[in-house]
């Protein structure tokens, strides 16, 4: 089979380097072009980047030249890791040039005809990009994965949510490092410490608005976001990689803490059919012992791919409550990214 070929804007960067390792082998993409800052435009990639994961560098790669990041890549369409303010602008030329772009940058993702996609919970989605071609004029579209942290908890919350009814969430977070990109945090400022409100109130802000155009639907016209309460503290913890967030729940119809844990276990979705490549099966995997999930012991898991829940208990004040766990660069961008790539080749808007 002639694989599709993708571009990576930002690839030197976290998100980017996490990329090219998860498009290592891929049955179905390979990596035609890399791209970043003009900093780093011109140089060998294994020169330009500073390769941080343990995973070794494809030797292919190593050696490719770096391209600006600019429309006349020579790939079928491009993966984004670009930081936000420059998205805002080069994913819409890209975009406008003709290009699917499927981005992990928060620029978009709430865009009237945008879709911020988790494959499991809202395929159906994808169908925005119809309407949002019209707008741009040509074959090119942005489709977005969510923040890192609202992946992990959108995932739990849809299975919930079908089985009784979501009336209103709080959350607290303690996100890894490497959410932050490279360099990210000062080691003075988080050895010893735990850094509360990630962006000044921004992260907190994704976390309670994301979820409710996620579990919407598209109408075909627009987006129809859900209107229920979600509560987010966000805090920067000294983690490698791996999201732990405590959350609590209201329900709108009686539960017991069983029925909550069957609910994550039954969890089926649209794309099991599918059979996409990344999509870890089961995509919930719930844990018996109380003190798991753990970042460094089950942030791995189905290859980073699956998120894993704690033990549902009564919570006094809000109902239900348990953690949930995911790996920040692999399921809450990089991974997040392949496996919406994935769909829309399936459903034919790649390729
Ligand atoms: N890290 C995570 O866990 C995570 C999770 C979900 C979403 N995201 C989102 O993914 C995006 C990337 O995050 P990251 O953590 O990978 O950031 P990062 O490590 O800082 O990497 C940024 C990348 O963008 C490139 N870049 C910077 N300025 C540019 C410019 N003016 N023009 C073109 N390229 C430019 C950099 O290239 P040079 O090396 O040449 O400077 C680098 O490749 C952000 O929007 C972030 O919010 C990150």
């Amino acid at each position: 089979m002639t694989r599709i070929r993708a571009g990576i804007l930002g690839a030197t960067g976290t998100v980017g380097q996490r990329l090219i390792q998860v498009l290592d082998d891929h049955p179905w993409f390979e990596v035609a072009a890399l791209a970043a800052s003009d900093h780093s435009a011109g140089k060998p990639y294994g020169e330009a980047a500073h390769w941080q994961l343990e995973a070794p560098l494809p030797e292919r790669l190593a050696g490719l030249r770096v391209d600006a990041c600019r429309p006349g890549l020579d790939c079928d369409f491009v993966l984004s890791g670009l930081p936000s303010a420059i998205a805002a602008e080069v994913e819409i030329e890209f975009a406008r040039a003709g290009y699917p772009v499927v981005s992990n940058a928060s620029t978009h993702r709430m865009d009237g005809d945008v879709p911020l996609i988790v494959p499991e919970v809202n395929a159906a989605h994808v169908e925005a990009v119809e309407a949002q071609r019209r707008r741009i004029g040509g074959r090119g579209f942005v489709v977005t994965n969510p923040n890192c942290s609202v992946i992990g908890l959108v995932i739990p919350l849809a299975a919930i949510d079908r089985a009784f009814g979501l009336e209103a969430v709080h959350v607290v977070t303690m996100q890894a490092l490497s959410g932050a990109g490279y360099p990210g945090v000062a080691s003075l400022d988080i050895n010893d410490n735990v850094l509360p409100d990630i962006g000044g109130g921004e992260e907190a802000a994704k976390i309670e608005s994301e979820p409710l155009k996620i579990l919407g639907r598209w109408t075909g016209d627009r987006f129809d976001d859900r209107a229920f309460p979600i509560s987010a503290m966000t805090h920067r913890v000294d983690v490698r990689d791996g999201h732990l967030e405590a959350c609590s729940v209201t329900l709108k119809t009686p539960a017991s803490p069983d029925a909550v844990e069957e609910s994550l276990r039954g969890f089926t979705s649209d794309i099991d059919a599918l059979d996409l490549p990344s999509a870890p099966r089961p995509a919930i995997l719930v844990e018996g012992r109380a003190d798991r999930p753990q970042p460094r012991l089950d942030r791995d898991r189905s290859g980073g791919m699956a998120v894993t829940v704690g033990p549902v208990s009564r919570c006094p004040v809000l109902g239900f409550r348990f953690r949930v766990l995911s790996h920040n660069t692999l399921r809450g961008a990089a991974g997040a990214a392949l496996l919406n790539a994935e769909l829309l080749y399936r459903r034919g808007w790649i390729g």
